[in-house]
Parts: structure tokens; C-alpha cells; sequence
């Protein structure tokens, strides 16, 4: 895919828009993963050697247009300072008069940082007005924020009607990461997926089915393709209304030779806590209260094996109820498996799975690319056009 590269924008005394993708958790403004955020370092340095003057944008949660100190970007702006070793100056508002007249009035290689663009309603309804505005602020619209590039509002699409449009460094890698995987996957091809929803990852699998050799089922996805497989998951988590939905996926992966394994173990109990008796079960043993929690060590063992001799992984979603000690082992020894792999290219993506690898005392360095998009990898790897891509189509 060709892409409009900021490498290729002439940078010169521009005011540059930067959308970025800065939605971290945050407790009592206290950051408390900032994966995403020094994600996006690259771009501010690159634009900082031009000289340019930039303007960060981003959203945090689901603020639905009123303002709140919860969601307020304040904690970034000091977090960047303490990373850029650089004044970066946080503006209230991302829109109005004030903020044109001081953005406009400010030196060459000032940062600034807006305030929340979810403050405003006009954001996520791709408002033209609003979108104009946030264009008034600036010379040229750089889009890093691939964690957003599913959505289209205002200030990671409708901007760009206003703005030349680039690609951020960030962004880049991550559609040259994606792109080359789907492209040219040497195989063998393993699909590791896990979480609850088995909807979000549909349009993956179904991507990716014909490419792919293997595909291992872990987590609450794993419940519902052993439910359509016609086991009884007891109290596990699972979902009855995708079970048709399973087995036509498992009749298409017959049809082009791709290999779907389901857990045929799990670690079971009849209370998701760290202190519920548990027990290593055949899947079919499972029955009255029990609920599977995580993948079993005889799951683990098969997996491990055709992990290590794969030569393309893509991981989303953990294989249990990782947060809970009692049922960590299963993911933490997948995510050291594929870590362990060093001669087939590693994709890792989804917060869940990136808070694994940190469970697993695991660094991104190990693996090929560590993706910061999670419904936007999905949506990449599942085939579908994404808005804050198009508008950087070259
Ligand atoms: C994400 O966390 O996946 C992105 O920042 C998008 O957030 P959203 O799902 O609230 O649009």
C-alpha cells in the first residue's frame, strides 16, 4: 500500500496537526501504561528536527462531548515534557479563537497539546464545521494514531477535507508491519487469538483463514468453537448466539486445509477467583458449575509446538482469565513461546494481549511488532478499508 509519508512533506515554518492516539489508562492522573504514548515519541522528535510547530491532538475515553477532569489530556502534557525534555504547552480547548491566536503567536518548535477532542460531540458525528475548525489551527494534518484509524471523526478523517494529509512514523510501521504480514506470510502461519468475543475477531479469521495453517483458539472464543463442537462448557464463558457462526467457520477451514484447534484441557473451577479450587479437565469432562478459566497443559504443550516452528505468528487476546493469577499460566506460556521464536516474524496486538506480555515479564522488544491499534489491528487484518488510512492513500 502506498501512503503519503510525512517523510515527504515539506516541513518548513508549517504548523502541523498531529493527530495522535494518547487514549492510556489513567488513574488519579497518574499514567498508567504509556505504550502508546512513547509510540508516538518518534514523530514529535522527527518533527522537532524540522523545526516545525506542533500541535497534538488526541482523544482519551468516552467523554460522549462534556468535559470532565477524568478524561482531561493534562497528565500527557507533563508526561511528554518529562519524555521530550521540552517545554509542551497544554491549550484548554482543541478549538477556538484563543487557541488559534497562541498557537499562531508561538515559536518555531513549540509543542502544544489540545485539550480532549471528545469534549466536543462534533468530534465523533464528523461534524464539517468542527472538522474546519480543527483545521484552522494548522498547515498540514499528520495522522499517528493508527489506534484510531477505524473511526472516522472529525480529527482522524474530516480534517482531512481542510489539510494536506500525511502519515505519522508511527502509523507508517504499523501499516507496513500489517500489510507486509497479510502480503507475504512464510509459513507455517499461525493465528494465536483468545479474548471473549468471538464478533471482533470474525472478520480476521475469515481473512486470514486460506493463508493461514494454523489457528489456536484460547479464552472465551476458544468455549464457543468447543460449544459448536458440540461439548458442554458448563458455566464457561461463551457465546451461544455465535455457535452457528463457529461452525461455518470450521467447515470453511476444512474446505481450504487450515487447521482450527480448540482447547482440549482447561483449567477449570466453579468460581473465577485465586481462591476457587481448580483442576487440569478434558474438555469433555467439563459439566455443572464448572467454568474453564484457561487453556489446559496438555493445550499448552500442542500449541507450544507448532508455535516454535512457525514462521509467521499473529497473537490478539489473551488464552484465560490472565488477571487472575490462578489462571495465568496458560497465557504467560504462550506469550513466552512465541517470544522464544526468533526466526518467524512476531505480531502482537490488542490491549489485552499487550498487558500479557507485560505479565509475562515479557519486553516489546521480543517480538517483530507490537501493534498500539486493538478494534483498528482487527479491523486492519480483517480485510476492511479504514477511514484514517484512506484519506493517506498516495
Ligand atoms: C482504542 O483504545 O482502541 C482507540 O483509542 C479507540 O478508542 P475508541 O474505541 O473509544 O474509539
Amino acid at each position: 500500500m502506498k501512503i503519503n509519508s510525512l517523510k515527504n512533506a515539506d516541513l518548513t515554518g508549517k504548523k502541523v496537526f498531529v493527530r495522535a492516539d494518547f487514549n492510556v489508562p489513567i488513574e488519579n492522573g497518574v499514567i498508567q501504561d504509556d505504550t502508546r504514548i512513547s509510540a508516538t515519541l518518534p514523530t514529535i522528535n522527527y518533527l522537532l528536527e524540522k523545526n516545525a510547530k506542533i500541535i497534538l491532538a488526541s482523544h482519551l475515553g468516552r467523554p460522549d462531548g462534556k468535559k470532565n477532569e477524568q478524561d482531561s489530556l493534562a497528565p500527557i502534557a507533563e508526561y511528554l515534557e518529562k519524555k521530550l525534555l521540552k517545554t509542551v504547552t497544554f491549550l484548554p480547548d482543541c478549538i477556538g479563537d484563543e487557541i488559534v491566536k497562541t498557537i499562531s503567536s508561538a515559536e518555531e518548535g513549540t509543542i502544544f497539546l489540545l485539550e480532549n477532542t471528545r469534549f466536543h460531540t462534533e468530534e465523533e458525528s464528523n461534524d464539517p464545521e468542527f472538522a474546519k475548525k480543527l483545521a484552522n489551527l494548522a498547515d498540514i494534518f499528520v495522522i499517528d494514531s493508527f489506534g484510531t484509524a477505524h473511526r472516522k471523526h472529525a480529527s482522524t478523517y474530516g480534517i482531512a477535507e481542510y489539510l494536506p494529509a500525511y502519515a505519522g512514523l508511527l502509523m507508517t510501521r504499523e501499516i507496513d508491519e500489517l500489510s507486509r504480514i497479510m502480503t507475504e506470510p512464510e509459513h507455517p502461519f499461525v493465528l494465536v487469538l483468545g479474548g471473549a468475543k468471538t464478533e471482533t475477531k470474525i472478520p480476521l479469521i475469515k481473512n486470514l483463514l486460506k493463508d493461514a495453517d494454523y489457528i489456536l483458539l484460547g479464552g472465551g472464543l476458544a468455549n464457543t468453537f468447543n460449544a459448536a463442537k458440540g461439548y458442554d462448557m458448563a458455566k464457561s464463558l461463551y457465546e451461544e448466539d455465535k455457535i452457528e457462526l463457529a461452525r461455518e467457520i470450521m467447515l470453511q477451514a476444512e474446505m481450504v486445509n487450515t487447521q482450527i484447534l480448540t482447547s482440549e484441557d482447561a483449567i477449570v473451577a466453579d468460581d473465577a477467583t485465586d481462591s476457587a479450587e481448580s483442576i487440569d479437565l478434558p474438555i469433555n469432562d467439563i459439566e455443572g458449575e464448572m467454568q474453564a478459566l484457561d487453556i489446559g497443559i496438555k493445550t499448552v504443550h500442542k500449541y507450544y509446538n507448532l508455535i516454535k516452528d512457525a514462521k509467521t505468528i499473529i497473537w490478539n487476546g489473551p488464552m484465560g482469565l490472565f488477571e487472575i493469577e490462578k489462571f495465568a499460566s496458560g497465557t504467560r506460556q504462550i506469550a513466552k513461546a512465541i517470544a522464544a521464536n526468533k526466526s518467524a516474524r512476531t505480531i502482537i496486538g490488542g490491549g489485552d494481549t499487550i498487558d500479557a506480555i507485560k505479565d509475562a515479564k515479557l519486553g516489546f522488544d521480543e517480538f517483530t511488532h507490537v501493534s498500539t491499534g486493538g478494534g483498528a489491528m482487527l479491523d486492519f487484518l480483517g480485510g476492511n478499508d479504514l477511514p484514517g488510512i484512506d484519506i493517506i492513500k498516495a
